[in-house]
């Protein structure tokens, strides 16, 4: 478990009301990020926005933080202490959130490394667990795999595969989300609105075919009005040349494939809020 250094939680605990960005002011209690402890992510994801959560996108202004196209939680987990909500539509990624909300460290621990030559159906442990060092077994998959890539094969970043260092920080932050509350629905289904932090990361509507569930099954006409009938601050996540929303550059962010760039943009329903003042 890693910690917010002093001098960047100090910078991130002054901008509640009056953020960085410009956003309306705070009315509710909301945790500073001052000694909260930030979560590594449980597994790499494609798409994952762990990496850029602090740097690209502003801090959460709620105390309930909704990931509504969770994936691995990116933008929750580095804000874990507050309530937060996942919805997530795939089967295999709620149930392996389902799993780490509830596991308790010891089991963690107790799940073994793979044997040379073995995939994750030789381990005698339960399936979300194979699924969850199925994520561990290549980097920025939008699926589990069952046996190792050629790089962790090559032993290659062990920390970046599965293996006691992975274990261990599974193991050392399970306890910190056992508040967090996980719906396997999609993201229209999310029950009773309630005014909280969205963030928004959906597959994109034109690269974001390679998940189980992609863009090809998004009305991102239906989703944009959704998105704009949140109460509480809303931000989406989109790539350059997207229209479903006015999105506005953000940065070059480095996606988790990575000999690729993808030119990242996104919509604040603060936007609306300025223009029409
Ligand atoms: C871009 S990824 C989210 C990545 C996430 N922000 C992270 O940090 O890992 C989009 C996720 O939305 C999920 N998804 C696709 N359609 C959905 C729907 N209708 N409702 C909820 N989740 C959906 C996909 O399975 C995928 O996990």
């Amino acid at each position: 478990m890693t910690r917010a250094s002093t001098e960047s939680a100090s910078s991130r605990s002054k901008p509640l009301n009056g953020s960085k960005n410009g956003h309306a002011l705070l009315r509710e209690a909301v945790p500073t990020s001052v000694d909260v402890p930030q979560l590594r992510p449980f597994f790499g994801y494609y798409g994952g926005k762990w990496r850029d959560a602090l740097k690209h996108y502003p801090e959460p202004q709620h105390a309930t933080i909704v990931e509504p196209f969770a994936g691995s939680a990116g933008f929750a987990l580095r804000y874990a202490a507050r309530k937060v909500i996942l919805c997530e539509v795939d089967p295999v990624l709620a149930a392996v959130w389902r799993y780490l909300i509830r596991v308790k460290a010891k089991e963690i621990l107790s799940i073994p490394d793979l044997a040379p030559g073995e995939s994750v159906d030789d381990l005698k442990v339960s399936q979300e667990a194979k699924w969850l060092v199925g994520f561990w077994l290549n980097r920025g998959t939008a699926s589990p795999r069952k046996s190792p890539s050629k790089w962790m094969r090559d032993g290659i970043r062990p920390g970046s595969f599965w293996g006691d260092r992975v274990r261990q920080t599974i193991a050392s932050q399970v306890d910190a989300i056992r508040h967090w509350e996980l719906h396997n629905c999609s993201y229209a289904e999310l029950p009773v609105p309630r005014a909280a932090t969205w963030f928004v990361d959906p597959p994109y509507e034109a690269a974001g075919r390679y998940y189980r569930f992609g863009s090809e099954q998004i009305d991102y006409a239906a989703l944009a009005a959704w998105c704009k009938s949140r109460p509480g601050q809303v931000i989406v996540c989109e790539n350059e040349g997207a229209t479903w929303l006015p999105f506005r550059e953000l940065a070059d962010v480095k996606t988790t494939r990575a000999d690729r760039r993808s030119r990242e943009v996104y919509w604040l329903n603060t936007f609306e809020l300025r223009d029409a003042s």
